[in-house]
């Protein structure tokens, strides 16, 4: 492999890195060479990716949405492992009544969801850029969406029990934002942040939401995992060395029409 795109001698935390797309990164950024530290509730998913793949990957059962808790455990990964270079927040909790239709929405859903899936970002974040910037500089990846550029189209769901949250645009908009704050708070520090905005990844959806959504994407399909993860191994990388606060935009072609 071309140096340049190489992790190499990298130690790069993963959140949600035993989910759908968060499995993949985790892959991925140990094919480039880098150690990776997988945070996730999900031991058994952990458990069950590739001998190979865990032999340069650690799991550590830390539940994000313990806010008050997060500056502790990023600091404990620090002494563990003596360096963190990347950061990647994938995770992805929500509430039980996520799926609920907007008029349905109560206003303390709405408050743990801001919560679990945005501040926990924030913070999270933040506690490892102080970490980062105090050792020389590193790296830090937001998974956003293209939600947050564009308000859903619904139509794509009629006929199935799929919908886009109410809080998602917010929240996905919010973490694009502050990872922009971020990288201009901590400007001239060596730190990079960025965020990725990804489509939809194909997960088996019902035919029907698919034949609408290939029709609103350029390319005609929804995206793999691995498709947003080898954008996210190459924003790491010292390939992407002059980007920062910048939203990567990975979704077929969805926003450009
Ligand atoms: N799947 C898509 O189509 C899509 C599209 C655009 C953006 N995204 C974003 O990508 C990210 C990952 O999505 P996904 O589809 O892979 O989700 P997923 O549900 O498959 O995986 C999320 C992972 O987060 C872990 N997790 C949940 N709660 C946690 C907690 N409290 N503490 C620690 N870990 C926790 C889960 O165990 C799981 O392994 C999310 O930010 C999501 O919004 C997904």
């Amino acid at each position: 492999m071309n140096s340049f795109y190489s992790l190499e001698g990298k130690l790069s935390v993963v959140t949600g890195g035993a989910g759908l797309i968060g499995s993949s990164i985790t892959k991925t950024l140990v094919e480039c060479g880098s150690r990776v530290v997988v945070i996730d509730i999900n031991r058994e998913a952990f458990d069950a990716m590739a001998p190979e793949i865990k032999e340069m990957a650690t799991f550590e059962h830390i539940d994000l949405t313990n806010l008050e808790q997060l500056p502790s455990h990023i600091e404990a990964l620090w002494s563990k492992y003596g360096r963190i270079d990347n950061w990647v927040n994938n995770a992805y909790p929500r509430t039980s009544d996520w799926a609920n239709r907007l008029e349905d929405v109560s206003v303390e859903s709405w408050r743990k969801n801001v919560d679990m899936q945005m501040n926990s970002y924030c913070i999270a974040s933040h506690e490892a850029a102080r970490f980062m910037v105090g050792s020389g500089g590193g790296n830090i990846i937001n998974m956003s969406s293209i939600q947050a550029l564009n308000a859903p189209d619904f139509s794509i769901y009629e006929g199935t029990d799929m919908t886009t949250p109410a809080a998602y645009t917010p929240i996905k908009a919010g973490i694009m934002m502050y990872s922009k704050y971020l990288a201009s708070y901590y400007r001239c520090k060596n730190l990079r942040v960025n965020v990725v905005c990804p489509g939809g990844v194909f997960n088996n959806q019902p035919e029907s939401f698919l034949e609408r959504y290939h029709r609103k994407t350029l390319l005609g399909r929804m995206a793999s995992p691995e498709e947003i993860a080898r954008p996210i191994a190459f924003l790491l990388s010292d390939a992407a060395s002059y980007i920062t606060g910048t939203a990567l935009v990975i979704d077929g072609g969805w926003t450009a029409i």
